[in-house]
């Protein structure tokens, strides 16, 4: 099929990429010329594993770029709205980039290539938006001159996770289509076939599945309404269980417990699961703290005082105040104190420091009066827009940011943060102590390599005996050694 897709980010890009991938046209729109440009000469503005490999697959081919929405809409039978949805003051979602896009799509929608078989499109919202946009998407349309009968609206949101959409769009959980009519549901149904037939798996060099449990990708279709409150309710749940072992993890804190190992009892219940079970600084990103405010709005809009997702925002506010006082009891003092710091994006396999919970730590840090040496594996260029201290130091490699440093922090949860020479960290280090806001490390594996080792929801790891460290010197530890709280053994 002929399909648009208008705004080329982190999910419009995928998302037409992918489309392209399992044989559709596309046109990837976006009113910023300089990234279309860079799109057209083959440049990749964001960190997506697979990415580039399907925009040169198809760039050219089935994947063409364009400044003009005008130009995509007239030549397409299905046209998906992947711009912004921001956060606004209020903490609702910003629609204007969506009541924009609609404007123009209105104006090329009469008088183009519609779908043959009914003479008309359908536009369709993939960008996470409250319950009941399509509504006000639909109305948009009629009152920018659209006539009626000549478009339907539908939803189909996004389920991506930055750093493996390619994955997860190409080998979904679950394909959600929200549609209030038969053009919609034959159009969408037809767009995904690909996919819920399986077809796509069994071709020629597909992008690897890892461990993909369907042959056939589910589809779940329901209406326009219905779609829109499971893409919300799916992110603020995610949120929840997120926020509920953090809590959970404070508890194990106080009282000697240690939170990977509640996680792991927890986590075998097949009705909670283990996955979004770990236990440390909280979430950002782009989505979840956005979605949780925007979702918030909505249920006060309906009369209903949604206090659960009031908690899982204070919660995970709270995770990263506990963090910085962990790293204030470990060090004593703070100011003019040099730490490294290892992540800065809001997790693991990605660039984006978007309300990312170690920035937010680094710049208090900076603010305490904190040299930092940092290093982060794809976000340190983003970083620096956001960290301009001169009290930054930007690192090639996490052993250089550790380098004379009094104490090393990890905030994202980078696979390579997890098999660091801690031998090599200890001795680079002017004091050895790690601070662990993702819990990256067995205890022992850091007490073993003689460094002193915090975490979230775990008991101090302390190296026995502490002997005076074999460098500078033998400079014996000065600091106040933490007190440890053994946790009792069972039985
Ligand atoms: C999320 C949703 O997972 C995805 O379905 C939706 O489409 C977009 O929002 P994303 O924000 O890319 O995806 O990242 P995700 O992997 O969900 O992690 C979100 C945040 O939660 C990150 O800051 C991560 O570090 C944190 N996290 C995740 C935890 O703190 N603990 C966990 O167990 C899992």
């Amino acid at each position: 099929m002929r399909v648009a897709v208008i705004g080329s980010g982190y999910v419009g890009l995928v998302s037409a990429a992918c489309f392209a991938e399992i044989g559709h046209d596309v046109i990837s729109v976006d009113n910023d010329c300089a990234k279309i440009a860079a799109l057209e000469r083959g440049e990749v503005p964001i960190h997506e594993r697979f990415l580039p490999e399907l925009l040169s697959r198809h760039r050219g081919g089935r994947l063409r770029f364009s400044t003009s929405v005008k130009e995509a809409v007239s030549n397409s039978e299905a046209v998906f709205i992947t711009v912004g949805t921001p956060q606004s003051e209020t903490g609702e979602a910003d629609l204007s980039f969506v009541d924009a896009v609609a404007r123009e799509i209105a104006s090329a929608v009469d008088g183009s290539i519609a779908s043959a078989a009914h003479g008309s499109k359908v536009i369709i919202e993939k960008s996470t938006v409250p319950v009941s946009t399509c509504d006000s998407l639909r109305q948009t349309l009629l009152l920018s001159g659209a006539h009626h009968g000549s478009f339907s609206v539908a939803s189909n949101p996004e389920f991506l996770r930055e750093g493996t959409a390619v994955t997860d769009f190409l080998y979904p959980d679950r394909i959600v289509i929200g549609v209030d009519d038969e053009l919609s549901s034959s159009v969408l149904r037809a767009i995904y076939q690909p996919l819920t037939s399986g077809s796509y798996y069994g071709e020629e060099g597909p992008i690897p599945s890892g461990s993909y449990a369907h042959k056939q990708a589910p589809m779940i279709v329901t209406n326009a309404k219905s779609a829109e409150l499971i893409k919300h309710a799916s992110n603020a749940f995610l949120a929840m269980k997120i926020s509920f072992i953090n809590a959970v993890a404070s508890i194990a804190e106080s009282v000697g417990a240690d939170i990977g190992q509640v996680c792991a009892g927890v986590g075998s219940d097949s009705r909670i699961g283990p996955k979004f079970l770990n236990a440390g600084i909280g979430y950002g990103g782009s989505c979840f703290p956005k979605d949780m405010q925007a979702f918030h709005v909505v249920a006060s809009q309906c009369n209903y005082d949604f206090g659960l997702l009031t908690e899982v925002m204070r919660i995970n506010a709270e995770q990263r105040l506990r963090f910085l006082k962990k790293v204030k009891s470990a060090l004593w003092t703070l100011r003019g104190k040099r730490l490294a710091v290892l992540g800065l994006a809001f997790k693991g396999d990605t660039d984006d420091v978007r309300e990312s919970p170690a920035i937010a730590i680094t710049q208090a840090l900076l603010r305490e009066g904190v040299q930092v040496q940092v290093y982060d594996p794809a976000a340190m260029p983003k970083a620096k827009e956001v960290l301009p201290s001169k009290d930054v130091v930007y690192a090639e490699d996490p052993y250089e940011a550790a380098a004379n440093c009094d104490a090393l922090l990890i905030l994202t949860e980078w696979k390579e943060f997890s098999n660091l020479d801690l031998r090599r960290i200890r001795l680079l280090l002017k004091h050895p102590i790690v601070i662990d806001g993702r819990n990256l490390y067995a205890r022992d594996r850091m007490t073993s390599a003689g460094l002193i080792y915090y975490s979230v929801g775990r008991a101090v790891g302390v190296p026995e005996p502490m002997s005076p460290i074999a460098r500078h010197g033998d400079v014996g530890l000065q600091l106040p050694l933490p007190t440890v709280t053994r946790p009792a053994v069972a039985g």
